[in-house]
This record gives structure tokens, C-alpha cells and sequence, in this order.
């Protein structure tokens, strides 16, 4: 969309070098990349590319972690991994984050260079209806279905006002989300949305995000100077409807490598044209787009696609659409920000306060203690307890929730 001349042209000589590198000479035959036609992708061997999707599933194997993504199995031994914007180790990605990977594909295997996952927004739930199957979090709808993941908690009727959650999924221009995954978090981390800048004024230094009004008086920018259109991550405190933002994050998705296999809900479709944007990257169909799942005509603004394609001076061409189907939603009316609830004490949380603290360290959140460290042995804790532990006994429920909290730190 933002496409300058110049941002074209690196991205034709991105493709250029990544996709022609092995058939040079063909290429130069066929004066030039950018008048071959494209169809790098369906050459067989490892071609670059770029894939953006829901993590599937993240297995750690003797060659390393091997995160699955628009049905290709990454290997990650050679990556740099970021969640968030901060690097990370490859067994932190988890299935149901959204994941942007870059790297090289061969059918049903790709080598990841760069894996960078980013949440959607971390707020608490301000309001739950498990029978709609949705909950607000930061204003925003967010809508869960059977495929969506959650830590933490097993569903959302196990959820409550006033926990912290971070939601990863799919976001429409209303502010509606769909999620692929829901985690329960510590209550007292910074709130955050990730989304593209509206109604940007730079006077009174405010922007919208989707429904959210942004106050950006007092943080820390990124280099870039702020935009609309842009797709930034907040980060700040959340109160009334505002979140008064501590830092601003630019995030941007580079789409200069050949092939690439984009998940995503349509948004701007203009059937006349034949095209539409999927993550902010615009996305041309021909009369030789194929279609599974579902036809060409099903394609509209709300309706999630993976599409699977090459990027062809600077625009991705459509080779096959995987309709998954509209994502069912009724109209929402428009939601009137809610003052935040107090914030609750994780269940979890306070039964490790009172039993286990005095003995026991956990991650960074208790550093001092003579007894092993728990984090992450959540698994643990049921058996170690029932077969009598320091003359502990707690209820099941509390056991799972404690489970949890050491999991999580
Ligand atoms: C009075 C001190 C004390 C308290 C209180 C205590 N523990 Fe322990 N815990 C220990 C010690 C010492 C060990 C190591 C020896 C053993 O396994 O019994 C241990 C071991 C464990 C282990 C096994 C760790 C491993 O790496 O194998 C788990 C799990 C555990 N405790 C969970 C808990 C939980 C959960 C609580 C609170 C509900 C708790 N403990 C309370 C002292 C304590």
C-alpha cells in the first residue's frame, strides 16, 4: 500500500536474488526477473520466502525446535526468534500464536531464519459471555472457538473478570478478534495492543487502534515518525477506554522474498479489481488463482484465507487461496468502554504465597528460597502434593491453578 518507488524496487531486487539466484542465467535469458512471470514457486528445491500464520504446532526434536506454520514445518536451529519484539528461545513459541517467519521453503519443510511472533493485545477481561463464546479485553471483542488455545486456564468459563490475559488471533477493522490463543497472565504486566495507527494528531500526540484511543503524550518512540496506516505495538496502561502509552513499537511486515503463504482475515476486498489486503500487504488475484475450501466467490472483508503466492514487483500475486471460512460473526453492537475491575489475585499465585514460598524459588518471581525451583514443573506439583508434601493439602482446583502459576514464571 505504502509502497514507495524506491521500497519497490528493493523489493524486486530482493526477489530478484533470492528467487533467481539458481537460475541466473534462465533469468537473464529472460531479460531480467521481473518479466519472468513468477512462477518460482512451483520450482522444485528450496525457495525464500516468507510464511504468516498461526503456530500449529512447536515440537522440540534432537535438530532443535520445529515450529509448523501454514502447514510447513520450520526448523529453527539457525534462527533468530523475537515474541514481542524480545528475543526469545524457540521453545517458548507455543501453538495458537501468530508467527512471521521468513526463510527458505521446500514443500512441506522450511529452514526459518527470522521467526518473530506478536500477540495482539494484553489487557484484563473486562466483561465475560462464555454462551456468546466471547469476552472484552482492552474494549475489544475477543471471540473464542474450539480451535483457539489457552494456558493457564482450560476455557473461558474457567476465566474471570480482572485476570490478565494475552490474546494472539486474527483482528477485524471493528475491533472484533478472533483468537487462536488465550493466556492467562501475572496482573501486573503493562497493557498492549498491536494494530495499524488512525486519526493519527500529532499536536495533541493521540491515535486510534480499531476502537482504541491511544494517548502517546509520554512515550518512548520508535526512529520512524508515526503514520497513518502504519502497524505499531502500544504498550502503557489502559484505563476508561484510553491506554496512555509508555512505548511505541513500529512493526512491519517484510515482504521482499519470493514465495510467500499469508494467513489472514480479508480486509479491502474490491472484487472489480481483484484484489484485496491481508496483513497490510496488498494481494492480486488472476484468472489462475485456484481455490480449495471454498470458491472465489466466497472471498469477502471478515473471511479468514491462507493464501500461497509470490511477490512480483513489490505485489503478492494469489497462486492458491485456502478459504477457511467466514468467521461467523453477528454484528456487534459498539462496546462502551468499562471502567477496568480490580484487578484479581490469581488463585494460583496466592496458594504458592502461602505454601510454598517459604521453601521453594520460582523463576524470577521468588529468587530466594533452599527448595528446587518450580518454574515450569507444573506437571509436578499434583503428585509431589497428594502423596504428602511438608503436610500440604489443598483441593484440586487449587493444585491445577497452581500448576498454572508455576508454569507460567
Ligand atoms: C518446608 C519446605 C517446603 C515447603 C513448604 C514446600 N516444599 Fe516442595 N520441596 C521441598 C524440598 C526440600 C524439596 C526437595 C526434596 C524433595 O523432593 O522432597 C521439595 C521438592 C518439591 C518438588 C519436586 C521438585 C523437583 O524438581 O523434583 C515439588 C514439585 C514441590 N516440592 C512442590 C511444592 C509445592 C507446590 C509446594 C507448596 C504447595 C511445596 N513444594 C512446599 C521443600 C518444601
Amino acid at each position: 500500500m505504502e509502497n514507495t518507488a524506491i521500497n519497490k524496487y528493493i523489493s524486486k531486487l530482493f526477489f530478484c536474488i533470492g528467487t533467481a539466484s539458481m537460475m541466473l542465467a534462465l533469468a537473464l535469458a529472460l531479460g531480467g526477473c521481473g518479466s519472468s512471470g513468477g512462477t518460482s514457486g512451483t520450482a522444485s528445491g528450496s525457495t525464500p520466502g516468507v510464511s504468516i500464520g498461526t503456530v500449529a504446532k512447536s515440537v522440540s526434536s534432537p535438530s532443535g525446535q520445529q515450529i509448523t506454520v501454514n502447514n510447513v514445518i520450520f526448523t529453527t536451529a539457525q534462527s533468530s526468534i523475537t515474541v514481542n519484539g524480545d528475543p526469545a528461545a524457540a521453545a517458548v513459541v507455543k501453538p495458537g500464536m501468530q508467527a512471521t517467519i521468513t526463510g527458505s521453503v521446500d514443500g512441506m519443510n522450511g529452514s526459518a531464519v527470522t521467526v518473530e511472533v506478536e500477540g495482539e493485545l494484553e489487557g484484563m477481561v473486562e466483561q465475560i459471555n462464555s454462551g456468546a463464546g466471547s469476552m472484552v479485553v482492552l474494549g475489544q471483542t475477543v471471540l473464542v472457538n474450539a480451535q483457539t488455545v489457552f494456558e493457564g486456564t482450560s476455557g473461558l468459563s474457567l476465566l474471570s473478570v480482572g485476570q490478565m490475559v494475552e490474546v494472539h488471533g486474527f483482528p477485524d477493522a471493528t475491533g472484533v478478534i478472533e483468537a487462536t490463543r488465550v493466556e492467562v497472565k501475572m496482573s501486573s504486566r503493562p497493557n498492549y495492543v498491536t494494530g495499524p495507527i488512525s486519526n493519527l494528531d500529532t499536536v495533541a500526540k493521540t491515535f486510534t487502534i480499531r476502537t482504541i484511543s491511544v494517548d502517546y503524550s509520554g512515550a518512548r518512540l520508535p526512529l520512524q515518525t508515526l503514520s497513518n496506516g502504519q502497524t505499531v505495538k502500544v504498550k502503557g496502561a489502559y484505563t476508561n477506554g484510553v491506554l496512555t502509552a509508555t512505548s511505541i513499537r513500529a512493526h512491519h511486515v517484510h515482504l521482499d522474498h519470493g514465495h510467500a503463504e499469508l494467513e489472514g482475515l480479508v480486509t479491502d476486498y474490491d472484487a472489480a479489481a481483484g484484489t484485496f489486503t491481508l496483513h497490510g500487504q496488498p494481494v492480486q488475484l488472476t484468472s489462475t488463482t485456484s481455490y480449495s475450501h471454498g470458491a472465489a466467490s466466497e472471498i469477502a472483508n471478515g473471511v479468514k484465507v491462507e493464501v500461497k503466492g509470490d511477490v512480483i514487483d513489490g505485489v503478492f500475486v494469489a497462486r492458491k487461496i485456502d478459504v477457511e471460512g467466514d468467521h461467523g460473526l453477528p454484528v456487534h453492537p459498539p462496546i462502551t468502554p468499562v471502567t477496568p475491575p480490580t484487578p484479581v489475585t490469581l488463585p494460583g499465585r496466592a496458594a504458592y504465597d502461602a505454601n510454598c514460598a517459604g521453601c521453594h524459588i520460582l523463576g524470577n518471581y521468588d529468587i530466594s528460597g533452599f527448595a528446587p525451583n518450580l518454574s515450569g514443573k507444573g506437571s509436578l506439583v499434583s503428585d509431589k502434593i497428594v502423596v504428602g508434601h511438608k503436610g500440604i493439602s489443598l483441593s484440586s482446583q487449587l493444585l491445577t491453578a497452581l500448576a498454572a502459576f508455576v508454569n507460567a514464571n
